[in-house]
């Protein structure tokens, strides 16, 4: 008789429990998102930056034939250039980017090689890559040359 009466109230209680178990957890996965949101993450504009330094490394270290030193900022580069990928989703110029891989691999081949001569040539194909991208995604201002001194004075490029 006992049992009869109290069964449905147990029912009850467990059902109200696990009703505030699931609010509970829809508060943190909206918190996480809330946070995800708003969490930073890098822009086109960051990345070229980096691309922008990396460039300008490549030049000076390829014309002191420091050849491990261009294939690390090679390899930044593409770091970069993934890293776009991944974060810049929202960005159509995105479809653009494997307009690089050809004139990175080259550079690439240069340094292996170690050919200062097509290195030259390469590094001004690769130059007119970005400035043919800049023009197509109408970012044209944004003109990329030849360095005409390094980038930063901390650093060494010729080979120890
Ligand atoms: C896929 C197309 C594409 C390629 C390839 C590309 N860029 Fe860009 N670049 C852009 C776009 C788009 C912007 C504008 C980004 C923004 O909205 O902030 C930009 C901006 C820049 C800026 C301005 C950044 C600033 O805030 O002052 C520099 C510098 C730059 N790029 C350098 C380069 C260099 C150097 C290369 C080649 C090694 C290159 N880019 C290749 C698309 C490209």
């Amino acid at each position: 008789m006992r049992l009869i009466f109290f069964l449905p109230l147990l029912l009850l209680c467990s059902c109200a429990h696990q009703t505030g178990n699931t609010q509970k957890l829809q508060s943190q996965v909206d918190s996480l998102s809330n946070k995800l949101a708003h969490s930073y993450k890098p822009g086109f504009g960051d990345f070229m930056l980096g691309i922008q330094v990396h460039h300008a490394k490549i030049w000076y270290a390829g014309n002191a034939q420091n050849w491990p030193l261009v294939q690390f900022e090679l390899k930044e580069i593409k770091e970069a250039l993934d890293g776009i990928k991944e974060f810049c989703t929202d960005r159509p110029e995105v479809s653009s980017l494997n307009m690089m891989d050809g004139p990175l691999d080259s550079l690439a081949n240069s340094a292996k090689n170690k050919d200062l001569t097509s290195f030259k040539n390469n590094f001004i194909q690769l130059t007119n890559k970005c400035n043919s991208c800049h023009q197509i995604t109408k970012h044209e201002f944004n003109v990329i040359k030849l360095p005409d001194s390094p980038p930063y004075s901390n650093q060494e490029f010729k080979v120890k």
